[in-house]
């Protein structure tokens, strides 16, 4: 049977945990998608820097246009991170008729509306599991799983980087910067970490999520964004007194026609379930009329919860190749309808 072939783009933490399934569960692969799935391209910046996985000399390419331009790939894995020029690239591949799975909630928070609109129009898929809450399929829970409802709050520890420095300052008195090392070092914070820790990688997260749990075109900038890095040892011990827990939170809450997103620091009541979440763990609470509450728990970040995000998606794009329905599942979430925000 004719391999499936990936051209993966980057092969940091999440592209060496791409690489670790896709080789090590390739018959479970098989099963669930119907083809064979080979990654037949890499791009790297660097092809002389030592790797923690073997790849072949021959897959390694620096240059992002010898996949993108490569009749032989037939799904773009996206996983170097970058806006402006990954969209460029990500564009281009749609125009060839390329299947591009993602991790990028920078490029789709942007972005994410022409992109999905490209893909449309090319009846390509563009799926983005991983760029919100790691290992958690909320996106796919989202989008199908509550289709029937109507939601009117999404809440959610989303950035497993603050999470694992706050839960460290308030279990271990650890300081702040020492934590944020340990974090990058584990590869959980991003390439540069300001996004984490000024709360700009949960904004971009809750853009996402509430787009696609109020059925909503939703920008970046209707979301505020509070970080962290003014939250000390001190302002978690009196918390933690008043029997609350300092979490990093997304709240984005539906009221009729208006919404309101926030991310900010916030002292989260210990019985809450949201105030157990720890370390590099998430956690996203959805409110629907219908169904009432719900909690979706799991790991936010690392090598391989990301990972499984990822080829899940992947197992999903050739699975609709296999039955021809592809750019045709309903996975376009962005609509025309605008809500009114705070700003408006
Ligand atoms: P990373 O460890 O920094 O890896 C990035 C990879 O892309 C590296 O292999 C790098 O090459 C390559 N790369 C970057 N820019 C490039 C360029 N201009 N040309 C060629 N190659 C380039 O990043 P990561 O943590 O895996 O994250 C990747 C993406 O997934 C980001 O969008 C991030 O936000 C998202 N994400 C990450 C996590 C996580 O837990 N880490 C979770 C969810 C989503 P070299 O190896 O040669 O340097
Ligand atoms: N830097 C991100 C985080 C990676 O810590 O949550 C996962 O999106």
């Amino acid at each position: 049977m004719k391999p499936v072939k990936v051209g993966l783009l980057g092969l940091g933490t999440v592209g060496t945990g791409v690489v670790r399934i896709v080789e090590g569960h390739q018959h479970d692969l098989m099963s669930q998608s119907g083809s064979p799935i080979e990654i037949s391209k890499i791009l790297v910046k660097d092809k002389s820097k030592a790797r923690s996985i073997h790849v072949s000399e021959d897959k390694l390419t620096e240059s992002a246009w010898d996949i993108i331009e490569s009749p032989d790939v037939d799904v773009i894995v996206e996983v170097m991170g970058g806006i402006e020029q990954t969209k460029e690239l990500m564009l281009a591949a749609l125009d060839r008729g390329k299947h591009i799975v993602t991790a990028n909630k920078d490029l789709m928070a942007l972005h994410g509306p022409e992109i999905l609109q490209k893909a449309a129009e090319k009846g390509c898929d563009v799926m983005y599991e991983a760029s919100v809450a790691g290992g958690i399929p909320i996106i796919r829970t989202l989008i199908e799983g509550f289709s029937s409802d109507r939601i009117t709050k999404i809440m959610g520890i989303v950035n497993g980087t603050t999470n694992y420095i706050l839960t460290k300052m308030s279990q271990e008195g650890a300081a702040y910067d020492d934590v944020l090392k340990e974090a990058q070092q584990l590869g959980y914070a991003e390439s540069d970490p300001t996004s984490d820790v000024e709360g700009f990688d949960a904004a971009r997260k809750m853009t996402i999520l509430a787009t696609l749990g109020f059925h909503a075109n939703i920008a970046l900038s209707d979301v505020t964004a509070k970080g962290i890095s003014k939250v000390s040892k001190e302002d978690i011990a009196y918390g933690k007194k008043l029997g609350y827990e300092v979490k990093l939170l997304g709240i984005a809450e539906r009221q009729d026609e208006h919404i309101s997103i926030s991310v900010q620091p916030t002292m989260v009541k210990h019985s809450h379930p949201l105030a157990a979440v720890n370390g590099v763990f998430n956690a996203v609470y959805v409110y629907g009329e219908a169904v009432g509450e719900t909690m979706f728990y799991g790991p936010g970040a690392g090598e391989m919860p990301t990972a499984t995000s990822v080829v899940a998606d992947l197992v999903a794009v050739v699975r609709n190749s296999n039955l021809g329905v592809n750019g045709r599942r309903g996975f376009v979430p962005y609509k025309e309808k605008k809500l009114k925000t705070d700003e408006q």
